[in-house]
């Protein structure tokens, strides 16, 4: 029987080229990998923190958190905030089912909203009707790494008293209003993992804030809920009931290799989102993403509206294009939520359209035109062949 890498098919446009990156930085990386594998355990763990440091520079976080991966980095973000059992925290269902499962873990239950049509992020104009009684908060989603509109948000959460922890794992590196991502909310977090904007080796992540309550909670979470004792003999006071879940030295000595081209992947994300839009404009049929204008969007995918969907998927596939689903069915659909019946989830019909109809065309600073053409090409010849239902 072949194995897993045998039957997966061989993309003609892939979904990631990170194994094409690594290799181009083969030194630094085996250099940086070296010393932590050979290398002395404490000074490991002391690049942690300077990796936190010069991912906050560049992307103008003054406090960052480096932790075991996006999923962690949301639920300590949300404890940090207070989120308690019996609390509601409005978010989207056309997410990672990462994004629901933060606010559960936590104790509270996900109360849905539904998203607009045009960049797939959670209305700002329906979220008001959904805020209750054990509202604490929001968590809007940065789906496909088009920035969710955070500053109307924070007008809703500021007369409600809510707090905003921004879902931005699909999207390191955008920006919005001219300013960096998370400026309008208390905590945002990324994701490293693989096939998100800016991915390590395994599993990663980042959450970032202005306020340092905030952050000191969230590295007392993640660090066993200890504090180091000023003298012998007690090394540590464990205050709460933490967690381990900081990110491995070794992922923090990859991304630190990787960081300094974060900024020149970004722009070539948007770049290659024009491409996309230039090339697929005025199909019939073929609804394209509408990132805000104020909004500097990065394509963590190109996702498009098609009518045949499932067909034209199977087809790119054939064909040899990592074409992608996200995130079909959508969570209140999914059968851990079936039963649950969330707040909200018998309202979401712009959610549950686009479910029915988006395709996630690949997008990787790696692509040359030539690639865009290729998947475009396809897509139009697929959508030719395909009969409309
Ligand atoms: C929107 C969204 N949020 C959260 C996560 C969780 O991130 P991680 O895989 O790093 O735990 C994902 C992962 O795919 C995601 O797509």
């Amino acid at each position: 029987m072949a194995n897993n890498s045998e039957a997966r098919p061989r993309w003609r446009v892939p979904r990631t080229n990170n194994p094409k990156v690594h290799r181009r930085l083969q030194e630094a990386l085996t250099e940086a990998v070296a010393a932590v594998l050979y290398g002395d355990p404490w000074e490991a763990q002391q690049l942690i923190g300077q990796f936190e440091r010069a991912f906050g520079q560049a992307l103008g976080h003054r406090h960052v958190s480096a932790v075991q991966s996006g999923s962690a980095g949301l639920r300590l973000a949300l404890l940090a905030c207070g989120v308690r059992p019996g609390d509601e925290v409005i978010t989207v269902a056309n997410s990672d089912i990462a994004t629901t499962a933060a606010i559960s873990h936590c104790g509270a239950s996900p109360v849905l909203c539904d998203v607009r049509a045009d960049d797939y992020t959670i209305d700002p104009d329906r979220v008001a009707v959904l805020i209750g009684e054990r509202t604490v908060g929001l968590l809007p989603v940065d789906l496909h790494g088009h920035p969710s509109d955070a500053a109307a948000l924070r007008a809703i959460a500021d007369r409600h008293g809510l707090f905003i922890v921004q879902d931005a794992t699909l999207a390191t590196g955008a920006r919005d209003r001219g300013q960096r991502l998370g400026a309008y909310a208390d905590m945002i977090v990324f994701s490293c993992s693989p096939f998100k904007p800016f991915s390590g080796i395994g599993s990663g992540g980042l959450v970032a804030t202005e306020q340092p309550p905030l952050w000191e909670r969230v590295e007392l979470l993640k660090g066993y809920g200890a504090r180091r004792g000023a003298t012998p003999p007690v090394t540590y006071y464990h205050l709460v009931e933490g967690y381990n879940l900081s990110m491995s030295p070794m992922e923090a000595a990859v991304l630190a290799v990787k960081l300094p081209y974060l900024a020149t992947w970004s722009a070539k994300r948007r770049l290659i989102g024009q491409w996309y839009a230039e090339r697929l404009a005025g199909i019939p049929g073929v609804g394209l993403p509408q990132p805000r204008r104020e909004a500097e969007a990065i394509y963590r995918t190109y996702t498009v509206q098609v009518p045949q969907r499932d067909e034209v998927y199977r087809r790119l596939h054939e064909q040899g294009i990592h074409a992608a689903l996200h995130y079909v069915p959508p969570v209140h659909q999914q059968p851990v939520y079936r039963e649950r019946r969330l707040r909200g989830a018998d309202s979401l019909p712009i959610t549950e359209a686009l479910a029915a109809r988006t395709l996630s065309l690949p997008v990787d600073p790696e692509f040359t035109e030539a690639e865009v053409d290729l998947v475009c090409d396809v897509l139009r010849a697929t959508l030719a062949m395909t009969p409309r239902p």
